[in-house]
């Protein structure tokens, strides 16, 4: 199937029925928060979002979690909302553009419950409704929002009284009755990932001792009168889905899989329940269910999805780091769901379906799991991806006039730069140092941690192919090499080095992160890494490889500046013994905080200051390799001898700025739609 001649009788080009209405294929779009709605209103920007996600082929679609209460919507939060008749008539629009493309269009309707719980940091005057107030005071863990449960007065949210319960009981059935009446095809009860229905159903979140809490059927009784009510709403032949988090991720705490599977579930087959949606986690606790990063292996939690559907006799869509069509096929082929979800991957390329429909697979821009909050927001706009989100702006158009282009530098920067230049019309050469290309994004793939992020150069060079562009690996490009082949302009990419402190300069066993990853070959038994940001990524990875691994650093907690605070909070459960987190599994590495670099000597013994409990002491460790993972330096040198040689050249990426892949492909791409 890859790339060539496709298979017959795929699976996910087989429709399905769900209550009577056809669905032309199985790969849907999830439910993904867009932020593109203004005042709780579909606008242009909302539709051009959806439009770019279903473009590609999907059979369904499921609109983003959608406020149904007027108590809980903030305006001016991109927020979408169905708790009025106005701002509903504003879907009637996303309905038609779905539906244009032969796309079921259903909605996910959603009570933030305690995951509404950030807002208060936009509107203090916000009170999120929950079942029972937090009771988090002996357990500061970190939500995903990265506040502090114990220090932050924000986190304070209202119980509902029984009353306030029935009203939100009939407000998602208001909304279900205003989705059917604007079209929509379906919709999905949000009972999954720590959002007011899962809060209800979980003993952690759920204290309560009237009717509405205690044992599991009474903790069960709001999401029952929900369907019931929506039910009479929406009639008997409208499709109604849920969304649960089968594996709350809590442990003991929450309920377990057994008891969504033994009662829970069953329970939800009898009030009539036409599609089981099975995730994973509560943003506010473990949220890897939600927002499964590259850590974990693709699909992971596709096993939740087969132990309900062994139990269900209705559709079930499983979900969880699918980035291609083909891992989508094993899934259904493997019978462990009837329909795949695809949320990220059509983030990364919103083709992806058609390219594997059309067999132009490896045409396909694949999801690295980075999680990476590149803006407001994770994942919009997406790391390898910048128009999501800008999707009114992004317009590409051939160029006015064609330019001979040499790009110096085959990292992630040069190849999106060399693969838009070239699709607009211009004749590409690139020309790289190494004997391949890709740069350091694709050398951090070399861990199986971090394996993902070498999809990014597959794509790219399959992409350079196609277009015919010239990729010159093995050469060092000079401003004389590069004034002989008499570009118009020159795009310098050469990214940027990292640096290693004085003490540890010309140490043979002294390696950068970079260089340890791309000669893996010369690491030893006894590593110390030293850099606790992306340093904390490196040291599970070689840990994982077998190493014997001792992490250290200046801070007093790990993985600090990554921009993804999921990716974050799983370092810091892996690695960090002082810190309070559910589900932390700590390997045998050795953590060394607050500690500063004072001397390596030749034979390996590395010294360090640490403070600890206002006390400085010294700590020696002996390794057979030192990696240094701390900061960058742009490689710029090479535009000042371009311009001196008056060669019209500009710097992109990390050469021009240095910074995460994110900035580097989007600097890549605007600089290359502008030539
Ligand atoms: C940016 C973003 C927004 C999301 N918004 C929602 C949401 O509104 N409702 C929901 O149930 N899940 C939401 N999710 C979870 C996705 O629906 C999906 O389950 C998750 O991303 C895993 O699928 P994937 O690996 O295909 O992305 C969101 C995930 C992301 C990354
Ligand atoms: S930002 Fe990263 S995780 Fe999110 S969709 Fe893009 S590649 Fe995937």
């Amino acid at each position: 199937m890859e790339g060539g001649t496709m298979a017959q009788d795929l699976f996910v080009q087989r429709p399905i029925e769900i209550k009577g209405r056809r669905i032309k294929n199985r790969i849907a779009y999830a439910p993904m928060v867009s932020a593109t709605a203004e005042d709780g209103r579909i606008v242009d920007k909302t539709l051009a979002f959806y439009e770019a996600r279903i473009k590609g082929g999907v059979g369904l679609c499921m609109v983003e979690g959608t406020n149904v209460s007027p108590d809980q919507f903030r305006e001016f939060m991109p927020q979408v909302t169905l708790h009025d008749d106005e701002r509903a008539e504003t879907h009637k629009a996303l309905v038609d553009i779905i539906h244009s493309y032969d796309c079921h269009a259903s909605i996910q309707l959603a009570h933030g419950g305690l995951m509404a719980v950030t807002a208060r940091i936009l509107f203090p005057d916000f009170m999120p409704q929950v079942p029972t107030p937090p009771h988090y005071a002996e357990r500061p863990w970190m939500p995903v929002s990265g506040i502090d449960l114990l220090k932050d007065p924000n986190y304070v949210a209202e119980a509902m009284s029984a009353e306030k319960v029935r009203q939100t009981v009939l407000e998602f059935a208001r909304a279900a009755e205003r989705a059917k009446r604007v079209g929509y095809d379906s919709v999905e009860i949000h009972g999954a990932h720590g959002v007011l229905i899962g809060n209800f159903l979980s003993p952690f979140y759920n204290l309560r001792t009237d009717r509405y809490g205690g044992s599991l059927e009474r903790r069960m009784r709001f999401c029952l009168e929900v369907i019931e009510e929506t039910r009479k709403a929406v009639g008997k032949d409208y499709p109604i889905f849920i969304r649960l988090s089968v594996d709350e991720m809590l442990g003991d705490l929450g309920n377990s899989v057994e008891d969504y599977t033994s009662y829970i579930i069953p329970r939800l087959v009898e009030a009539g329940i036409d599609c089981f949606d099975v995730s994973m986690g509560s943003v506010q606790h473990v949220p890897d269910g939600m927002f499964p990063s590259l850590y974990y292996p693709r699909g992971y939690f596709m096993y939740l999805a087969r132990l309900v559907k062994n139990i269900v006799p209705v559709p079930v869509i499983g979900v969880g780091r699918i980035n291609s069509m083909q891992q989508a096929e094993f899934h259904l082929r493997r019978g462990d769901c009837d329909i795949v979800y695809m949320g990220r991957q059509l983030f990364a390329d919103g083709e992806t379906p058609r390219k594997f429909f059309e067999g132009r697979t490896e045409e396909t821009r694949r999801c690295l799991g980075c999680l990476q909050t590149n803006g407001a927001n994770i994942c919009i706009p997406c790391t390898i991806n910048p128009d999501v989100g800008n999707e009114l702006y992004c317009e590409q158009k051939p160029a006015d006039r064609k330019k001979r282009v040499v790009i110096a530098g085959a990292g992630a920067a040069g190849m999106e730069a060399a693969r838009v230049a070239a699709e607009r019309g211009h004749e590409v050469i690139v020309l790289e140092r190494r004997t391949f290309t890709g740069g350091t994004v694709r050398i951090l793939g070399n861990t199986t941690l971090m394996h993902e992020f070498r999809n990014l150069n597959q794509y790219h060079a399959h992409e350079l192919k196609r277009l015919g562009v010239e990729v010159r690996t093995g050469v060092e490009a000079t401003a004389d090499s590069i004034a002989a082949l008499k570009p118009d302009l020159v795009l310098v990419a050469c990214g940027a080095t990292m640096t290693i402190p004085e003490v540890a300069r010309g140490k043979p066993f002294v390696l950068t992160h970079v260089e340890a990853l791309e000669d893996k070959f010369k690491l030893g038994r006894r590593i110390m890494i030293y850099g606790l940001g992306y340093g904390a990524e490196l040291a599970i990875a070689l840990h994982d490889e077998g190493h014997e691994v001792t992490l250290a650093g200046r801070g007093n907690t790990v993985a600090a500046n990554l921009s993804s605070l999921i990716r974050r909070q799983y370092l810091m459960r892996k690695l960090d013994p002082d810190i309070d987190l559910p589900m932390k599994d700590i390997l045998n590495i050795r953590l060394l905080k607050n500690a500063e670099l004072v001397s390596v000597e030749d034979d390996g013994w590395v010294t360090l200051k640490r403070k600890q409990n206002k006390q400085e002491e010294d700590c020696k460790v002996q390794v057979d390799t030192l990696v240094i993972s701390l900061g960058r330096k742009s490689n710029n040198e090479l535009l000042a001898d371009l311009k001196q040689k008056g060669i019209e050249a500009i710097a992109i990426g990390d050469a021009r700025t240095v910074g995460e892949i994110y900035r580097a492909i989007e600097d890549a791409r605007a600089t290359a739609r502008r030539i």
